[in-house]
């Protein structure tokens, strides 16, 4: 027995990285797993080693969303579950950022989050309740410099999950939002994250594995929690570890 048994689950950029790992761990505990992504090929794939099903999804465009709902409505029934994990990066100032890469960002990162909301609010009101995990960032926490519309795309989505919970709780839909620091993927393959790493209490790079896990523990077991923020990123937003004298030491 799965702990998702009978579940229809919708994770968005499920193609790879964070989704595909969330898919997977969803899968094995039973979920019928919808990855939904633009790199049609990857998600497929996933869809395939995970029993699964994929559907063509651009978070940004409305009607996809439509009609994605409707058709794994009625393939599978009510959905329960979505995670909200497509997201891009950008490297720009904010005193030179073009309005198309705001743009672009805001659109994929925020807009996206509240077009997969508002998509499955009815569905998962007709199921009895349901769970949306919105994939944020430690840049959801703080700001970082050069990364302008995408801190500000993750406050956003920050904000939102604490909206939706508000007007969804009393229809038994839950909205957490996760803040993860750097993890391994695709996203972070071409980027110089040493530096960061050394400061954390934990000092290295997460898995999407131990992500998944957390996404798994919101979706099947944190009942008593909506609205508010889990942070996964070995420490970083705590404060800087650099220094730190050894005091494991008992002085003997
Ligand atoms: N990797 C990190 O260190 C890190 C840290 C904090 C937060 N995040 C966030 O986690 C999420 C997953 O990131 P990742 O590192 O796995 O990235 P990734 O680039 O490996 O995967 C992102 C996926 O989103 C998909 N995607 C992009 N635009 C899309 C669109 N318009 N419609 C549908 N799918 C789209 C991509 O095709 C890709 O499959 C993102 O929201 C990212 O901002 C990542």
């Amino acid at each position: 027995m799965g702990k998702l048994d009978g579940k229809v689950a919708i994770v968005t950029g499920g193609a790879q990285g964070m989704g595909a790992a969330d898919s997977i761990i969803l899968a094995a505990e039973g979920a019928k797993v919808v990855v939904c992504d633009v790199l049609d090929d990857l998600g497929v794939a996933v869809a395939a080693q995970i029993g699964g099903d994929y559907r063509h999804l651009d978070v940004t465009d409305e009607q996809n969303w439509a009609a994605v709902v409707t058709d794994v409505e009625q393939s599978h029934g009510s959905i329960g579950i979505l995670i909200n994990n497509a997201g891009v990066v950008g490297f720009t100032p904010v005193a030179t950022t073009e309005l198309e890469e705001w743009n672009r960002v805001i659109g994929i990162n925020l807009t996206g989050v509240f077009l997969g909301i508002r998509a499955v609010a009815a569905s998962m009101k007709t199921g009895g309740g349901g769970v949306i995990v919105n994939i944020s960032s430690t840049a959801g926490l703080v700001g970082y410099p050069n990364l302008a519309a995408y801190v500000a795309s993750k406050w956003g989505v920050r904000g939102l999950t604490k909206s939706a919970a508000l007007e969804l709780g009393r229809a038994n839909i839950r909205v957490v939002s996760i803040h993860p620091g750097g993890i391994r993927t695709p996203m972070t393959a071409g980027i110089e994250l040493s530096g960061m790493f050394a400061s954390q209490p934990i000092p290295r790079i997460g898995e999407p594995e131990e992500v998944a896990k957390l996404v798994l523990y919101l979706v099947a077991d944190a009942t008593y929690s909506t609205g508010t923020e889990f942070v996964i990123d070995g420490g970083l937003t705590v404060g800087s570890a650099l220094n730190i004298t050894d005091n494991t030491d008992d002085g003997e």
